[in-house]
């Protein structure tokens, strides 16, 4: 297998793990074993020009081969897209870790055939599998939802992946109509692992150290990816390897150090302050939660105009 098992991924997520924040991830937690990008879409018309796929990853970890064998690169795209001339610009890049997105529930990619929706249409979805699988020689991996309306098709589109050779199935264990309504059932992930030999990695509603034990012990997944609990505490990739157990101290010190950071890069960015401050923003909807009065603070960090007025709470906590 491409990578060793119990791996943690910090999950892809459009509009966040942009270049600058992964690489704030890597350099301040570099516990995570993985970390993605969100997807680049495959065009329907006009091939991309390599440099727009350069530039979706990032160059700085493009050039940094410690950063690069750290990230998967994910796209999306549908059966009429220009899959295959997408995915040979990817590996001409040298890239060697391609994740399909099958998961996206928005409206606008489900209308044009693509993310979840290719749970539904599992002639076009062995379709645009064979043309990546055969593309692509290094590691391929799919990400999907437990089915589109409802999970009837789910172990079916196990069996398909599996078929056609993908590497590993990342499962973010809800439909997609079920959007991120209540809690993801792990129960799929389990079945999951008892259905197929791919290596399956769980995915949906890990938050903490104690949910990521229960989730290997229970499910027997190969790997696990976080997204929402990964932003709420960037650093628990460390908790987790060190044995180490969260406090309202390690929570505030590491809170101040990670903002530091990234706004240490955004600020280096050619943009608007309000931009930059809008990132910071974006980053912010988890990682109060745990804190004292963490509504409260919560609330006062989104409300804020200014940097400094950011700063100051941060350093306040
Ligand atoms: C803000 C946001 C953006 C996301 N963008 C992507 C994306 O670009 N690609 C993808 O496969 N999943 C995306 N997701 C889904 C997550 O990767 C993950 O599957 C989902 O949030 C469930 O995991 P969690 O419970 O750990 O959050 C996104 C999720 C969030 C919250």
């Amino acid at each position: 297998m491409p990578f060793k098992e119990g791996s943690l991924i910090f999950a892809p997520m459009e509009g966040i793990t942009d270049v600058h924040y992964r690489e704030t991830i890597l350099e301040n937690y570099p516990e995570w074993d993985f970390v993605a990008t969100d997807f680049l879409r495959a065009p329907s018309v006009g091939p991309y020009p390599v440099k727009h796929v350069l530039k979706h990853y990032g160059k700085t970890s493009y050039e940094d081969p410690n950063k690069q064998s750290k990230t998967i690169y994910q796209m999306l795209t549908t059966e009429d897209a220009l899959t295959e001339d997408t995915v040979s610009k990817i590996k001409g890049l040298g890239f060697k870790w391609l994740d399909l997105n099958l998961g996206c529930p928005s409206k606008t990619v489900c209308k044009h055939r693509g993310g979840s929706f290719l749970l539904s249409d599992l002639v076009a979805l062995r379709k645009v599998i064979k043309i990546i699988r055969a593309s692509f020689p290094h590691t391929f991996t799919a990400k999907i939802r437990v089915g589109y309306k409802d999970d009837t098709l789910f172990k079916d589109i196990l069996r398909l992946l599996e078929e056609e050779g993908v590497d590993a199935i990342t499962i973010h264990a809800r439909t997609r109509d079920e959007m991120y309504k209540g809690v993801a059932k792990w129960e799929y992930v389990k079945t999951a692992v008892e259905t197929v030999n791919t290596p399956i990695v769980g995915n949906g509603d890990i938050w903490t150290v104690e949910d990521i034990e229960r989730y290997f012990e229970y499910t027997k997944c190969h790997s696990v990816m976080i997204a929402r609990g990964a932003l709420k505490t960037p650093w628990l990739a460390r908790l987790y390897k060190n044995g180490l157990v969260d406090s309202q101290e390690i929570r505030a010190q590491e809170i101040k150090r990670y903002y530091r950071s990234y706004f240490e890069r955004v600020d280096k960015l050619d943009m608007e302050e309000l931009k930059k401050i809008r990132r910071l923003k974006a980053i912010s909807r988890y990682i109060f939660d745990d804190l004292e009065d963490g509504e409260q603070k919560k609330r006062s960090f989104l409300l804020s105009k200014t940097r400094e007025d950011m700063f100051s709470l941060l350093e306040s906590l």
